[in-house]
């Protein structure tokens, strides 16, 4: 697909018609080539415009996210750099954990349209609906022991919290891994590991966006309780660049955790979340635990002031305010 995107390329920068011939030789593939390319991404659904003498110009792009069409907005020099992309898959994490076993690079990723079996923590389902969200998973060998799996969620959640600050929204995270607008989840993210006994082989870091998901394309599990970038601004987002941004930020967090720390990712999440003081209670399993945060861990461990005044640290576990 090198070659379409090349053409494709061009076609953006060409202030005006641009001929098959000026095409053909810039790229150094034939006039046929070139007309295969076109065919080729007509049924992608990019549609051209042809001025008889004149040659093409590119009059729309489809609303996907193929690899070239997100790689034009990154900025990052390893993170998306490679990506593996689907129409539809079970799990995104799936797929790149099974990348990851067979040895690909850092940063490789995995996007897809939509996902039959999206997996969310706990076992969870992940509403996965076709071309309206973002859904994509990292492949990261960070040098962190296991137990500081925690920042590695947070990075994500930081890069997400980014992208809707620059599309004018109010952000909130919640612990451990959740991003949400007016008290709903718009953005949710899972860490899946391999690991050794003292270190992290490697991290998927899945992260699953709402975009331009209505009300209409919930189910009833999550409607009311989750929201999207469109529900909350009545616009359509062109996905590819909100994933594009999504990525340069994921990279930005990473490398801040490698040459910072896991502190400063704790303390960068802690700030962005505010919770110190505020009063919750975590359920965990058959568990309950009630009371007031007192921040942040520096293993991203939740620190509960309890009712009896102890401090426990919480590890896992649903939040509720
Ligand atoms: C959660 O909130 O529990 C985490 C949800 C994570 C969903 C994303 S979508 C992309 C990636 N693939 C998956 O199967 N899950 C993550």
């Amino acid at each position: 697909m090198n070659r379409a995107a090349a053409v494709l390329g061009f076609l953006r920068e060409a202030p005006g018609y641009v001929s098959g011939d000026l095409i053909a030789s810039r790229l150094s593939i034939s006039r046929t080539a070139v007309w295969k390319i076109l065919r080729q991404l007509r049924e992608m659904g990019y549609a051209f415009e042809t001025l008889k003498g004149k040659g093409y110009k590119l009059k729309c792009s489809p609303d996907r996210l193929y690899p070239w069409e997100v790689q034009r907005y990154l900025e990052t020099a390893f993170v998306g750099r490679e990506i593996v992309y689907e129409d539809t898959v079970g799990s995104t994490n799936a797929i790149a954990f099974n990348l990851a076993l067979a040895g690909c690079n850092e940063g490789a990723c995995v996007i897809a349209e939509a996902q039959d079996a999206g997996r969310g923590r706990r076992r969870r389902a992940w509403l996965s609906p076709h071309g309206k969200n973002v859904y994509v998973s990292c492949v990261l060998r960070p040098a962190l022991p296991p137990s500081e799996v925690s920042p590695l969620t947070f990075i994500s959640c930081l890069a997400a919290f980014d992208v809707l600050k620059a599309a004018g929204l109010a952000p909130t995270l919640k612990w451990p891994n959740d991003v949400l607008i007016n008290g709903r989840k718009v953005c949710g993210t899972l860490a899946e590991l391999s690991v050794e006994p003292d270190a992290i082989r490697f991290a998927v870091i899945g992260i699953g966006l709402n975009v331009n998901m209505k009300e209409s394309d919930m189910d009833e599990k999550i409607r009311g309780k989750a929201t999207s970038l469109f529900l909350e601004t009545r616009n359509c987002f062109e996905r590819a660049r909100v994933c594009g941004m999504l990525l340069n930020g994921l990279e930005n967090y990473y490398e801040a955790l490698r040459d910072l720390g896991t502190d400063e990712i704790c303390r960068l999440w802690e700030e962005r979340a505010n919770i110190r003081g505020v009063p919750m209670e975590i359920v965990q399993m058959d568990k309950v635990y009630r009371g007031v945060s007192e921040g942040i861990g520096r293993d991203g461990a939740l620190l509960l002031r309890e009712e009896n005044g102890r401090v426990t640290k919480v590890i896992a576990g649903d939040v509720s305010f």
